[in-house]
């Protein structure tokens, strides 16, 4: 089996603040290294853990099978209230989002992901999801392919690009792409394609808005004291965790009303700064060099 190393694993369960009787959600389960660390802080307690991609449950099953207080929840976590609800489970008292994706998603080279072989273009997280990188860049129009690529992948020659896929359509492989890439970013630093590759996979997986709705549920079903601790890989990410945190965290009170006693909003964030990786384990996995950990608590 692949294997996915844990990125901030300490810190995070550190900033769950676990209650051993507590009930906790792992949103991306992954290979199960944050799971299995909760897991161990419970006494009476429970933790539902979901995940979109059929592998990831696989070895995350193998990893758990010693405990027996956990269910795993094949789903995407944009259905969160709705699958807990089934469950009868209507708060919790922590939930934690490891984005992105897992290194075992990353590696195996037929799931599309990687720029660095030549492969089908498939991109899916969830292999029952019918919708591939194949597909948005075969059907695509100029105008929606510049904007993913600039908006998801912050990709400054995206007109060039896209106007190049059309032209040379159908994009049947990574190699199709990777050849377009190199000739428009043919002087930047870095791999040619990574912006764009960037770009589909948010696309794809629809994961900048199924964040959002992830982040509100979770509002909503935190118990107060209960904790959201979230860690994001790129700056589109992060950038809503922040947000989202801070827009949560404000005073509700409105500045005419000065005189009476200030109100905020569900939230408050526990860290002013984001948490970074230590040098050592940066050093040790070249994966976590990206990431960033911010957590808030509900009031
Ligand atoms: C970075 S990995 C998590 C690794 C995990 N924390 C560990 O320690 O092994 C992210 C996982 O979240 C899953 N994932 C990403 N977006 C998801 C979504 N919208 N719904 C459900 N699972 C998702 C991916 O399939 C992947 O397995």
């Amino acid at each position: 089996m692949m294997k996915h190393e844990t990125v901030l694993l300490n810190e995070a369960i550190q900033y769950l603040n676990i209650k051993p009787d507590g009930i906790y959600v792992d949103a991306t389960l992954g290979g199960a290294g944050h799971s299995e660390l909760i897991l161990k802080n419970l006494t009476t307690g429970f933790l539902y853990a979901f995940d979109q991609d059929e592998y990831a449950i696989k070895v995350a099953k193998e990893r758990l099978k010693n405990f027996n207080n956990f269910e795993i929840i094949h789903s995407n976590f944009s259905q969160l209230k709705v699958e807990l609800n089934k469950r009868n489970i209507l708060h919790i008292d922590g939930i934690l989002m490891d984005l992105g994706m897992s290194s075992f998603q990353i590696d195996d080279v037929d799931r599309g992901f990687t720029y660095l072989k030549d492969t089908a273009l498939d991109m899916r997280m969830d292999q029952r999801r019918k919708k591939t990188a194949k597909e948005v860049l075969n059907t695509y129009s100029l105008k929606e392919l510049t904007d993913i690529f600039y908006q998801y992948g912050e990709e400054k020659n995206s007109y060039r690009i896209a106007n190049m896929i059309i032209k040379n359509r159908p994009i049947d492989s990574t190699k199709d792409l990777v050849r377009i890439t190199d000739i428009v970013n043919k002087d930047q630093k870095g791999h040619s394609a990574k912006r764009v590759f960037q770009a589909l996979r948010i696309e794809v997986n629809d994961e900048l808005d199924v964040l959002k709705s992830l982040l509100n549920q979770s509002v909503e079903l935190l118990n107060p004291g209960g904790r959201i601790v979230a860690l994001t890989f790129h700056s589109l990410e992060d950038r809503i965790v922040k947000h989202f945190f801070k827009e949560q965290s404000a005073s509700i009170t409105p500045k005419e009303l000065f005189f009476v006693k200030e109100e905020f909003g569900p939230l408050k964030v526990v860290t002013n700064k984001p948490i970074y990786p230590s040098e050592e384990e940066m050093n040790h996995n070249g994966r976590s060099k990206s990431a960033k950990l911010r957590a808030a608590e509900r009031r």
